[in-house]
């Protein structure tokens, strides 16, 4: 993977949505956060000082796209998104056919791992329209992995790409983390693309087991420094 493969680029926007669940801000704090600029600029961390607890739950608006943070009433279209078996094959953790308690539970959980600092998990909108999910979980110190998925129709338009561009500038910049994880099965050649694009190494592969599949796969292990972006980022507009 060389600088040259990262040659898309996005505006981003963080928007601070509803936040008022952990009260994490005061009104003028919040509208101090939201920041417009490329993805290497918006630095709401810079302003506050913050601890990954005090983390705003935001929005990020990307060229096309919305990312928001999900909550528990996005399980229903998460459900259609994942009775569709194309998408769910690729997904390791992921039962099918999709179990809709199992994923209202997850949902639920997810206001409060962002609460905890040990996952951010967005809705990527497009035209209003729940597409997908892009999130990073197991977050550890500065070590968090990487996922993402959308529904079929969405696949082909570089969507992933660019949702998972913004997240990564945000939990590279204001959430703290200076290493991310990221994996696909050794037959998603479409998943090892993106991550390449997004100038993630392999770094090897593991046998593992699909929940989906029902059986045991070849995954294959990619790893994205914060210094080997943030130095392909300058290569990228040559500064
Ligand atoms: C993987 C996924 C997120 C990719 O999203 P996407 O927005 O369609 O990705 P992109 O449009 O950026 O396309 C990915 C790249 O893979 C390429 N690609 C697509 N299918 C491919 C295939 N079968 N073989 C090789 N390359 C392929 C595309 O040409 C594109 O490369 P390019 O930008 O150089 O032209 C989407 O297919 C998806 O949600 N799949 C199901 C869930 C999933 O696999 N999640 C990831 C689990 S690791």
């Amino acid at each position: 993977m060389g600088k040259g493969s990262r040659t898309h680029s996005f505006d981003v926007a963080i928007i601070p949505t509803n936040s008022s669940i952990h009260g994490y801000y005061t009104q003028k704090e919040q509208n101090q956060v939201s920041v417009r600029g490329s993805h290497a600029q918006h630095t709401i961390g810079e302003a506050f000082q913050m601890t990954r607890q005090s983390l705003p739950r935001v929005s990020i608006g990307t060229a096309r796209l919305c990312l928001r943070p999900t909550s528990a009433t996005d399980a229903g279209r998460a459900f259609e998104i994942q009775s569709d078996w194309n998408v769910t094959r690729m997904l390791g953790n992921a039962t099918y056919p999709p179990d809709k308690r199992a994923i209202g539970e997850w949902f639920s959980s997810h206001e409060r791992e962002w609460a905890d600092g040990t996952a951010y998990r967005f809705a990527i909108e497009q035209a209003g329209r729940m597409i997908g999910i892009v999130d990073v979980d197991g977050i550890d110190g500065r070590l968090g992995s990487l996922g993402y998925w959308l529904e079929r129709s969405a696949w082909g338009k570089a969507y992933a790409f660019e949702a998972a561009q913004a997240l990564i500038g945000f939990v590279f910049q204001d959430a703290g983390l200076s290493r991310l994880e990221s994996g696909h099965a050794s037959d998603n050649a479409a998943s090892g693309r993106v991550l390449t694009k997004l100038g993630f190494e392999q770094v090897g592969s593991r046998e593992l087991f699909s929940h989906s599949r029902r059986e045991s796969i070849v995954q294959r292990c990619y790893v994205l420094e914060k210094e080997a972006r943030n130095i392909g980022l300058k290569a990228d507009t040559g500064d």
